[in-house]
C-alpha cells in the first residue's frame, strides 16, 4: 500500500507542474487516485497492487481489450450491473477514471 501512496504523490506532483498528464477529456493522475480509492476494493487498478479477492477483471485487462473505448467505459459506468454496485461518480471523476484506464491501454 505504501508504494501506491508514493505513486499517487508523484502523480499528483507531476499533474501540478505540467499539462502533460492532461488528456482532452480527463486527468489521468486524478483518475488513478479515484480508481485506487473507489475501484481498488474490487479491481486490481495498477500492476503493483495485489490482485483483488473479488472476481473482477484488472484494469490492465479491461484496458487491453480492443472493445474498450471512452464511450464503452462511460456507458458501463452509467448503467446498472449485476455484480458491480452502481456508483454515483461525478462527471469529472468519471472522465478522469476513463482517461486513466485508456492511458494504460497497450498501443
Ligand atoms: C464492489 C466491487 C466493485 C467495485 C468497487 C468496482 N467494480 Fe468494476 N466490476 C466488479 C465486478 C465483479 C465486475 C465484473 C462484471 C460483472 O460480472 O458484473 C466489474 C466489471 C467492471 C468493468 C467491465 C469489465 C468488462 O468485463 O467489460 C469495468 C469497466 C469496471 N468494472 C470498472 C470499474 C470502475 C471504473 C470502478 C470504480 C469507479 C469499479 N469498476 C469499481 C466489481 C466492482
Amino acid at each position: 500500500m505504501r508504494g501506491i501512496g508514493l505513486a499517487c504523490a508523484i502523480a499528483a506532483l507531476a499533474a501540478n507542474g505540467s499539462v502533460l498528464a492532461q488528456s482532452p477529456a480527463g486527468n489521468t493522475s486524478s483518475g488513478l487516485r479515484v480508481a485506487t480509492t473507489i475501484c481498488g476494493n474490487c479491481h486490481q487498478v495498477t500492476p503493483t497492487m495485489p490482485p483483488s479477492a473479488v472476481r473482477s477483471p484488472s484494469f490492465a485487462d479491461i484496458a487491453s481489450r480492443p472493445t474498450t473505448t471512452a464511450l464503452s467505459l462511460k456507458q458501463f459506468l452509467r448503467s446498472n450491473h449485476s455484480r458491480m454496485p452502481r456508483f454515483i461518480l461525478s462527471r469529472a471523476d468519471t472522465d478522469d477514471v476513463v482517461a486513466y484506464i485508456l492511458s494504460i491501454k497497450p498501443r
